[in-house]
């Protein structure tokens, strides 16, 4: 009895110091505050919205007209408000945003001006029959968010 405990609280000594690990690197993300966290809310929203949109137009999921044109509007809603939400040197720990973003200003607003047209024509698309038109609008949408984070997003190391 005497030794299992001795074993039991020997290995929760070696296993404690890995479990904190593990607890600092969760609350890393989660340490965000003030604007830097507020923004990254608002891009895993539009993250979120994005896997929703992309599930009805591979038709893993029910295509919803709605939805999809409410999805966009809210989408051009998020692009106007990236700018703002960029003062400069805003680079405050656990950010993923770039120092290139003040270097090329005018790059990183071209994107946010191409992901508000980009969704503005998926919104006004989104009710019609033309499915190929609707896919083609994704991926044009898509791809916007992909340039933008190529060149202004550090990679992630995991997830
Ligand atoms: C104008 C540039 C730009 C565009 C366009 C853009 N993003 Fe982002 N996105 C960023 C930057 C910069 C970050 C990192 C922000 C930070 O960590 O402070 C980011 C972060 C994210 C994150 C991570 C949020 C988190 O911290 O959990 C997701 C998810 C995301 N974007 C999804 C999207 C999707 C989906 C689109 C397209 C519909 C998109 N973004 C369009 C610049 C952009």
């Amino acid at each position: 009895m005497h030794s299992r405990l001795k074993r039991g609280l020997m290995l929760s000594l070696l296993i404690l110091p890995f479990t904190w690990l593990g607890m600092n690197e969760v609350n890393a993300h989660k340490g965000a505050t003030g604007l830097v966290k507020e923004r990254m809310d608002l891009m895993k929203q539009v993250g979120k919205d994005m896997k929703s949109l992309k599930a009805m137009v591979r038709g893993n999921r029910a295509y919803d007209p709605r939805l999809v044109a409410q999805i966009s509007h809210s989408m051009q809603q998020a692009a106007r408000q990236i700018p703002g939400q960029f003062p400069e040197g805003s680079l405050q720990h656990p950010t993923e945003a770039r120092p290139q973003i003040w270097q090329q200003w005018d790059k990183f607003t071209n994107y946010v001006r191409q992901l508000e047209t980009e969704s503005a024509r998926l919104q006004q698309i989104a009710a019609s029959a033309d499915r190929q038109s609707i896919q083609h609008q994704f991926r044009q949408l898509n791809k916007t968010c992909l340039g933008c984070h190529k060149s202004f997003r550090k990679k992630k190391k995991k997830s």
